[in-house]
């Protein structure tokens, strides 16, 4: 059977005025990435060999998203429904393809699976598809008219009789139908309560044509809409229980899995433990054997195999820990390799640097790796020992195996297997501090305070 070519065409043109946000809804993360960007990969997942976002007039956001992920844009200068909306894109309907997917930019949660089986029933005769759900509330989702397993029509919420409001089978918002329906498309009306070109409504012009209708059910979960800030914690809530089921499915320990967040693109392995209250922002990898522990924020960074981060660690982006090095509390990595076995155990920034093989960072120590203008490099070479509350200030290199005494401040180059103080000569002065009471002692006295 010769392979049916797909178009998806994504609607993304809505205002999302109850998001009350000066961004775009569709452009608000889940799992730190817009939910445009799930809609766009479920619909190549679903085979879409071209994919068509329709944005309003002044969503460069939107617009710019979507092309960088290959799709084709379309404006829709007046909201006037979603029929409307899908004509917007009826450019890419030419050369028609076998089968049309319309889907919402507010429902990120949606699989390329679903939309497969969608595409399945188009191929196996369907016309149109429809894809429904059973909410514990159908709300203001438009009403599924079903005879038998036919798919007569689809009512809004406010053009629905009280027979219809009362139909728990609902609407998701997701349409599939083969190209040979396109034309029904400018048929459709907007005779109804809102004066809107309703899409669903192409299900009753398909009917009058005698087309065959089916509706698919899909789990509630899948299809939740994103309209308020409230739906967009919802999803978030829902995308994190699928990380976290996913993450110990692939064999990592989540002591509390309730209190670990994960991001669209975090990567785990194996017998990796991460402890209770965890961030994984954008582009983490961690290595098999690895420890995250409790109250740690991670973004754009790798940990190596076996190596422990936290408790309370901040790993920034462009971040590599080797193999077996720690990174204990309260120490901050920025833009910074640090080499196996390495280790900054306690209070420590390190910006802008490479920590070579073996090397010890201290407790407070601090590379200065920023003069107010511009970001310098500290390098400190395997094996060295940088002492408590040393000030590194860059650009400047530690030699392999060099000692920094504890408190200095470093600005000069230090050499290999050297020692480097910078910091006052201690002064010592016996017996000093006994006459020093005594003296004060006296004077309190006769002052009688
Ligand atoms: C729509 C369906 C309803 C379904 C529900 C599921 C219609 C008429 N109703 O209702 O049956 O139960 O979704 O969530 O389709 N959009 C545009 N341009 C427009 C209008 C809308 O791009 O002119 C986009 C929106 O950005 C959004 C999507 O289409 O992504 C749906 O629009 P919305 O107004 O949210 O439809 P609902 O009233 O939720
Ligand atoms: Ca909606």
């Amino acid at each position: 059977m010769p392979k049916r070519t797909c178009l998806a065409i994504i609607l993304a043109a809505g205002e999302g005025t109850r998001m009350r946000s000066a961004i775009p809804k569709v452009m608000h993360p889940v799992g730190s990435r817009p939910m445009l960007g799930y809609v766009l990969d479920a619909a190549r997942t679903a085979g879409a060999g071209t994919v068509a976002t329709v944005v309003g007039p002044s969503a460069d956001a939107v617009s710019d998203y979507a092309k960088a992920a290959g799709s084709a844009v379309f404006i829709q200068k007046d909201r006037l429904g979603t029929a409307h909306a899908v004509l917007a894109a009826r450019k890419a309907f030419t050369p028609t393809p076998d089968d049309i997917l319309v889907l919402y930019g507010d429902t990120p949660l949606l699989t390329g699976k679903t939309l497969r089986r969608m595409r399945r029933a188009l191929a196996s005769g369907a016309d149109v598809v429809v894809l429904g759900f059973r909410p514990p509330d159908p709300a203001a989702y438009g009403r599924l008219i079903m005879n038998g397993k036919r798919l007569v029509a689809i009512r809004e919420m406010k053009d629905a009789s009280r027979e219809e409001k009362a139909i728990g089978f609902v609407n998701a918002g997701v349409m599939g139908f083969s190209g040979a329906m396109a034309p029904l498309l400018k048929k459709i009306g907007n005779d109804n309560a809102k004066k809107e070109y309703y899409l669903p409504d192409l299900v009753a012009l398909a009917n009058r044509a005698d087309k065959t209708v089916r509706a698919i059910e899909v789990h509630t979960e899948e299809v939740i809409g994103v309209n308020t800030r409230a739906e967009l914690a919802l999803v978030e809530r829902t995308f994190q229980e699928h990380a976290r089921q996913a993450a110990m499915d692939g064999g990592v320990t989540l002591i509390d899995p309730d209190t670990v967040y994960f991001s669209h693109d975090t990567r785990i392995g194996r017998d990796v433990v991460v402890e209770p209250h965890v961030f994984f922002a954008r582009g983490v990898t961690v290595g098999d054997n690895a420890t995250v522990r409790a109250y740690s924020h991670l973004e754009g960074a790798t940990v190596g195999i076996g190596a422990t981060v936290g408790p309370f660690a901040r790993l920034r982006p462009e971040t590599t820990i080797g193999p077996g090095a720690r990174i204990g509390n309260f120490v901050e990595v920025k833009n910074a390799v640090v080499d196996a076995g390495a280790k900054a155990s306690h209070l420590a920034y390190i910006g802008d640097a490479h920590i070579g093989a073996g090397a010890n960072v201290g407790a407070g120590a601090i590379t200065c790796n920023y003069d107010g203008y511009f970001k310098h490099h500290t390098e400190i070479g395997a094996g060295a020992f940088v002492g408590s509350n040393s000030a590194l200030v860059a650009p400047v290199t530690i030699g392999e195996g060099a000692y920094i005494g504890s408190g200095s401040v470093i600005s000069k180059d230090v050499a290999d297997d050297a020692l480097a103080v910078g910091r006052g000569r201690q002064v010592d002065k016996p017996g000093w501090a006994a006459s020093f009471r005594k003296q004060m002692q006296r004077r309190k006295k006769q002052s009688g305070k």
